[in-house]
């Protein structure tokens, strides 16, 4: 087959590469098990937030047994904030299998990466590619843009089918250090060619290779068709409150922010003097309810537009409130071990 990228394409990219590339904390390891980390962490997350996250999550799982024998909530604790708790516990899952099937050392082979949970084309041709050199694709968003602009392509990168023609069309262009390649298209994907206009083609490595950059057409490409509107959903937040604790609420164990602890919420957005009767209903007397600020959480397929009150209810005397099958947590112990969704950041400053 053709290749997708010349040769001199790829060798100014990996010079390039060389000089420019961030340090970045994994980028000092070929360990397997760091590379996976870093780029699950990575798939829906800036880098400047995931560096702290990698950091704190390695210390406390060094390696892949650590991993699969983590405490579940020490596990969702060490992830708050960093949102998408299902890779958290994908994770898990993966690395037990890990332990089972291969003996708790990743295994070396692109095929078998992807059978693991939370694993998929991207993921298992990064960690082949990063930590075992292996000649494998990792075409994420940023490369198919890089991609669709140097080839001067109008295919749709929303679609499936797209990716998986330009990771297979990339694999003959994949030169012998496949690590540094792979995160090379990565790099220029974050920093040079970058979305909405912006791109660097003055500083790009690939600009003499470019056919967007010739035909200026780096505003056009790539093309993505439209995605399905956000469902809104009006939720109201409670901060119930008696005195020393604060109400939890466990969700259930599927669907969104699955088995996570939430501050209560009810659906709709509840006038002040509905609550008192809302809140005696789930068993507690309110002293005092206040109204505090809007927010909302963004999540893939899902808007929350949140109002919240902060509720001052009686003394209660038990930790698990049985009525409403809440458990009133102590804040410092709510720092320490409760995993709060950061969909809930905004009303988090309350409880400390
Ligand atoms: N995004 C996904 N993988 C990455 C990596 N290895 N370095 C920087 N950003 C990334
Ligand atoms: Fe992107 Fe411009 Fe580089 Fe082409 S030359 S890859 S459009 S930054």
């Amino acid at each position: 087959m053709e290749q997708l990228l010349q040769p001199e394409a790829v060798e100014a990219l990996l010079r390039w590469y060389e000089t420019h590339r961030r340090d970045l904390p994994w980028r000092h390891t070929k360990d397997p098990y760091r590379i996976w980390i870093s780029e699950i962490m990575l798939q829906q997350t800036r880098v400047e937030a995931v560096k702290p996250y990698y950091t704190r999550f390695l210390e406390a799982f060094p390696d892949v047994a650590a991993l699969a024998e983590a405490p579940e909530q020490k596990l969702m604790k060490l992830w708050e904030g960093l949102g998408y708790y299902s890779r958290a516990r994908n994770l898990q899952k993966a690395a037990k299998t890990v332990v089972e099937r291969y003996g708790g050392e990743m295994p070396a082979d692109e095929e078998a990466l992807r059978g693991l949970c939370g694993i998929g084309d991207y993921t298992a041709g990064a960690i082949a590619s990063i930590a075992f050199g292996i000649r494998a694709p990792a075409v994420d968003g940023n490369v198919l843009r890089v991609l669709s602009r140097v080839c001067g392509s109008y295919d749709d990168i929303a679609k499936q089918e797209t990716k998986k023609k330009w990771s297979e069309a990339l694999r003959s262009s994949i030169p012998e250090d496949a690590g540094s390649f792979a995160q090379a298209m990565i790099e220029i994907g974050a920093v040079v060619c970058v979305p909405n206009g912006e791109a660097k083609c003055g500083e790009c490595p690939l600009e003499p290779y470019c056919a967007a950059a010739k035909q200026h057409l780096t505003d056009v490409l790539p093309v993505r068709s439209a995605k399905k509107p956000r469902r809104v959903e009006d939720l109201t937040v409670l901060l119930i409150r008696d005195g020393v604790r604060t109400a939890l609420h466990q969700r259930p164990k599927k669907g969104l922010l699955a088995g996570l602890y939430e501050l209560p919420n009810l659906p709709g957005h509840l006038e002040e003097d509905t609550l008192p009767e809302v809140i005696r209903g789930l068993g507690f007397e309110p002293l005092r309810i206040r109204r505090i600020e809007d927010s909302k959480h963004i999540f893939t397929h899902i808007e929350w537009h949140m109002i919240a009150y902060t509720v001052q209810i009686a003394p209660e005397f038990d930790g698990f409130h049985a009525q409403s099958g809440m458990l009133l947590v102590e804040n410092g112990d709510l720092r320490a071990h409760y995993a709060v969704p950061s969909a809930f950041s905004a009303y988090t400053k309350y409880l400390w």
